[in-house]
This record gives structure tokens, sequence and C-alpha cells, in this order.
């Protein structure tokens, strides 16, 4: 299997309710391919952990970078799993700046929410912590 995590730049128009609109579609359509993950939106930015099987992860990859709801997608990495971390589709809106400013500090060497910058396990940390106090 394969776990893969990006970030990007949400739209400026992008709200809570387009992202929990996305999510629901996205957890039927990975459900039925065996991808789970999670995802971060905080209203500037997204950061996704995709896992499966590698060739759904890269046709799920493949449509997630043609979307035009976000742009400046950077691909932080990719490593082959045995086990995956995440059991379902989520998603963690984050508007409470303090919670992500304590989970950034103790989990990267950053201040700020800025995913672009993370490392790919500085990412899988803050996803996990996230995912963890949702
Ligand atoms: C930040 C972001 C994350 C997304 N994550 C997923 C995902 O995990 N699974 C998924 O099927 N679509 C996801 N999408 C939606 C896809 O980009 C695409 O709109 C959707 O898969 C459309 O599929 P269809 O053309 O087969 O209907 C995401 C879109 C954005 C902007």
């Amino acid at each position: 299997m394969k776990q893969l995590i990006y970030a990007s730049h949400a739209k400026p128009n992008i709200t809570v309710e387009t992202v929990n609109e996305l999510v629901a579609y996205s957890k039927e359509t990975n459900r039925v391919l065996g991808v789970t993950g999670f995802l971060i939106f905080n209203n500037q930015f997204f950061l996704q952990c995709l896992e499966g099987e590698a060739e759904a992860i890269e046709a799920q990859m493949y449509k997630i970078k043609e979307d035009t709801r976000h742009t400046n997608i950077k691909v932080l990495g990719s490593k082959r799993i045995i086990r995956k971390t995440f059991d379902s589709l989520a998603m963690g809106f984050i508007n409470n700046e303090n919670t992500l400013k304590e989970i950034i500090t103790r989990d990267t060497n950053k201040d700020t929410f800025n995913p672009h910058h993370f490392t790919y396990d500085e990412a899988l940390h803050v996803l996990l912590s996230l995912s963890k106090v949702m």
C-alpha cells in the first residue's frame, strides 16, 4: 500500500460548507476504492493524507490535482506502508488558531500553519494529532 501527503492553497471562495460536501462525496468514492486518510482545512490551506493501494492513490491524486477548488498543490512525499494510520477519510476543520499553534509547535520546528513548508514527517504528525482532537 501507499501513503501520500500533499498541501495546497484553498481558493478564497471556499467555505467550510463546500469542504463538508466535498468530504461527504470523497468518503463514498474513497470507501469504494479502499482509500482512507485525513484532510485538514483552515480556511486558507488544505493538508491531506491519502492511503490505500498505489493505483487507487494515483487515480485519486490525478483527479485532485485537476480540481479548481485549490491551487499550488505540492506533494510533500509518499511512502510504502504495511498498515494504514487512518481508518476512514475524515476531515478536521480547524478555526481555532490556538489549538493549531499548539500542535504545530509540538510536532514541527515551525510556528505557523504553512503546510507547504512541512517535511513529510511533520505533516504526518500534525495530521495525526489533529485527527485525535477532532
Ligand atoms: C482538497 C481536496 C481534497 C479532495 N479529496 C478527495 C478524496 O479524498 N477523494 C475523492 O474522491 N475526491 C476528493 N476530492 C475531489 C476530487 O478532486 C474530485 O472533485 C472528485 O473526485 C470528482 O470525481 P468525479 O469526477 O469522478 O466525480 C478532493 C478535492 C479537494 C479540493
